[in-house]
């Protein structure tokens, strides 16, 4: 371009990487491939990282201690001005690492000149990256305890409460309300452990790899694992520079707990309608229209639903993004960090209101149990009353089946037939399989390990308990 040297572009001595070129970096090169736009959310990281590494070349003798504390001392000097957003940002200087790198050399001189020692920023962002998504993985994990103690809470409120529970929407079968709301406690249990397994996998160190080969100089890696509280030190430097596998793991688990979040939102969305009327979810978390004035919307739930799909989206971004790289760092990796940061944020903000809307919500109880006779709920029990009494089962489906329409015919439940009516279908009928009906006893009866039964039920709670400790919301 005839302009390149024009006087928007920034003079090539200001980069860090400015000796071996004659010309200067095109101001539109500049903002097109600037990343300190977004990456200055690993300030802190890349401070932490650097005070390590300056500490580990002091001990290693490729600095001396004094150099090393000069430098950690106005490392934190920088991370005040940042947090205290007195820090000044250019797009001439990239991304972070050369931000921080610039201020320090600026107040330090040669000292700070010698902290990019046996370090690349393809090991420096890499590590940041990792320092960023471990720290970001443990207050998911604790987004995660909070709503499971809002959904215990509600369980443990609710106790004795018998609501339907839908198979393809339908009525299906008689549960305790309690079961329903820890069915989302294993959901979210499972992406803890998988928040878990990930987290063994991003903390591991990259630093010391260098740009790709590692370093000639006698670094000692195991210091620096060792104050960033890493668990190993990546083996191999070329992948060790590269390797963004924690990443889209990281922002797959986010995912599938998104994908569970809008499993419960589009649930609430419907179970808080006036046409099923079982919720009652706090006004706090709904929002109205500025047109129908008695309209109190759920567009929390809605909206939980909805951002589910950018975390979809950003895992496929990442996987796309990484599937035509050959070995080791290529600048297409700068693209990794939007997309997770995004992730991130967005289960943190819907976890934020997730966990408060759940300790605000409260069940319909008298409109529940004035429809929960309805849809014939106890038809799976009287079939197993009838195994119990050694029927086949095919017999006693078929059996129950024409009990059922019976009773759909005359607008009644099972419960309403006649002894007759029974005795009618099934000859070996006595008033004692009467005990298998109505939503309560349906419950009741239930006996297998995990079932809907009162005392499954009370085990899972007190073994939530347990595992989630005392309770933490309101
Ligand atoms: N901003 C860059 C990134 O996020 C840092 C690494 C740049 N390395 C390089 N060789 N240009 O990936």
């Amino acid at each position: 371009m005839s302009n390149a040297e024009g006087p928007q572009s920034s003079p090539r001595q200001e980069k860090a990487w400015g000796g071996v070129f004659r010309e200067p970096t095109d101001r539109r090169v500049e903002l097109f491939s600037e990343s300190v736009s977004f990456d200055r959310r690993l300030a802190d990281d890349d401070i932490d990282g650097s005070i390590a590494h300056a500490r580990m070349l002091a001990d290693c003798g490729l600095m001396t201690v004094h150099e090393a504390d000069s430098i950690a001392h106005v490392l934190e000097e920088i991370r005040g001005e940042i947090h205290a957003g007195r820090f000044e940002y250019s797009v001439s200087k990239e991304d972070i690492h050369l931000h921080i790198e610039s201020a320090l050399t600026a107040r330090l001189g040669d000292t700070g000149r010698k902290l990019h020692t046996a370090r690349s920023r393809n090991d420096q962002v890499a590590t940041d990256l990792r320092l960023f998504c471990r720290r970001a993985i443990d207050r998911l994990d604790h987004g995660l305890a909070e709503l499971q103690q809002a959904f215990l809470g509600f369980a443990e409120r609710e106790q004795g409460l018998v609501i339907p529970a839908y198979t393809h929407m339908r009525r299906a079968q008689p549960v305790l309300a309690g079961h329903q709301l820890l069915a989302w406690c294993e959901k979210f249990a499972r992406d803890r452990d998988r928040l878990a397994d990930c987290r063994k996998r991003t903390n591991v160190l990259p630093l010391g790899s260098g740009a790709v080969a590692g370093s000639s100089l006698p670094i000692d890696r195991d210091h620096v694992r060792e104050a960033l509280g890493f668990d190993a030190v990546a083996a191999n430097s070329l992948d060790g520079a590269s390797d963004r596998d924690f990443a889209c793991e990281l922002a797959f688990v986010i995912a599938l707990s998104m994908v569970h979040l809008s499993q419960w939102a589009e649930e609430w969305i419907l179970y808080s309608t006036q046409e099923f009327g079982f919720l009652k979810l706090p006004e706090g978390f709904c929002t109205g229209s500025s047109i129908m004035p008695q309209k109190i919307n759920p567009d929390v739930l809605e909206l939980i639903r909805g951002k589910s799909a950018r975390a979809i989206g950003n895992v496929q971004a990442l996987l796309v993004l990484l599937k035509g790289l050959p070995t080791a760092y290529n600048r297409d990796l700068q693209e990794d960090k939007e997309t997770l940061f995004d992730s991130i944020d967005t289960l943190e903000a819907a976890l934020g209101v997730a966990a408060p809307l759940v300790a605000g919500t409260s069940f319909d109880r008298e409109r529940i149990a004035a429809t929960i006779e309805q849809g014939h709920l106890d038809a799976t029990s009287l079939m197993e009353a009838l195994i119990a009494q050694g029927v086949p089962q095919r017999t006693a489906h078929e059996t129950v089946g024409r009990l059922v329409r019976l009773a759909m015919t005359r607008g009644v439940a099972l419960a309403d037939l006649a002894d007759e009516e029974f005795s009618g279908e099934y000859a070996g009928w006595n008033a004692g399989l009467r005990g298998a009906l109505g939503a309560s006893r349906a419950v009741e009866r239930m006996a297998s390990f995990g079932s809907t039964a009162p005392a499954s039920v009370a085990e899972q709670i007190a073994g939530w308990r347990r595992r989630l400790g005392a309770a933490a919301t309101p």
